[in-house]
């Protein structure tokens, strides 16, 4: 029977240290400020933009809205960018994905100071990850760093899989990874046996967007399981890339969904604002 790793409970912590943190350099005169940005109004959106303002207030850094309408030009957005990019109040500047059709995601990523890039996701901090300098992380992936080390999962020299190849998610897992020597391997949708390369991992990633794909065939007996998935099901309830109930009986640890990376992004985007107030 797995361990169930607690996400909701070591978010709480990591956001409570940085609470603390955050109220020592109040003391010191430093302040911290992020500018949230949500172009159109995709309610996924809004309910993600409302916890992060909410985590803001929680730790005591001000948060700033930025609600743009959907039909905004690219131009105004790079502008408000800019303006932002120069304001010495905002440390942190989060542009919510996805952003309308009409605009080009790259531009408007890379038009963020890397500087002020709290999500991690400009090429400058996506390089700085992939030759081990420091830089903002992508939050998700860090915050699954967070998971396996705050519940004393060994990473060095275990065969870690990584479903899935986003530049959010799996690119940034499996260097974060690699950087913790695991021996990492990356599949995707076109790898040959996907079964056979899952159930050969000591930990296994998922995060392909495919509700309850991960099937007590693809896991190892022992493994430990990470779920970065979250779906709604017809009934409402959420479920995540991983068969939960068929695959927890024979994982060592598993996370669940809801409760485990889900409410580590926002803790590590603090973190992520925290590191920008001292940069
Ligand atoms: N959309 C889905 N996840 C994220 C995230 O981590 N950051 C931003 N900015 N948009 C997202």
């Amino acid at each position: 029977m797995a361990v169930l790793i607690d996400g909701k409970k070591i978010s709480q912590e990591i956001k409570d240290e940085l609470k603390n943190k955050v109220a020592k350099l109040k003391e010191q005169g430093i302040e911290g400020a992020l500018a949230v940005i949500q172009v159109g109004t995709d309610p996924a959106s809004s309910v993600y933009v409302r916890n992060k303002k909410r985590a803001c207030e929680y730790i005591g850094i001000r948060s700033e809205s930025y609600e743009l309408a959907e039909d905004t030009t690219e131009e105004e957005l790079l502008a408000l960018i800019d303006r932002l990019n120069h304001d010495d109040a905002i440390n942190g500047i989060l542009c919510q994905l996805p952003i309308p059709a009409h605009m080009d995601e790259n531009k408007i990523i890379r038009a963020i100071s890397p500087e002020k890039d709290v999500d991690g996701f400009h090429t400058q901090n996506v390089g700085a990850l992939v030759v081990g300098q420091s830089g903002f992380v992508s939050c998700t992936p860090a915050g699954v760093i967070q998971l396996l080390k705050r519940s004393n999962i060994e990473i060095a020299g275990k065969n870690c899989v990584v479903v899935g190849r986003s530049n959010i998610v799996g690119k940034p897992m499996s260097l974060l990874m690699l950087q913790e020597n695991a021996t990492v391997t990356i599949c995707h949708s076109k790898t040959a046996d996907l079964k056979a390369m899952c159930k050969q991992a000591d930990i296994i990633i998922v995060a392909i967007g495919k509700p309850k794909f991960i099937t007590e065939e693809y896991v190892k007996e022992g493994a430990v399981v990470i779920d970065v998935g979250i779906h709604r099901n017809a009934d409402g309830t959420l479920c995540g890339d991983v068969d939960f109930d068929q695959v927890m009986p024979h994982a060592a640890a598993i996370t669940p969904v809801p409760g485990g990376v889900g409410p580590m992004t926002i803790a590590m985007l603090m973190n992520n604002c925290v590191a920008s107030m001292t940069r």
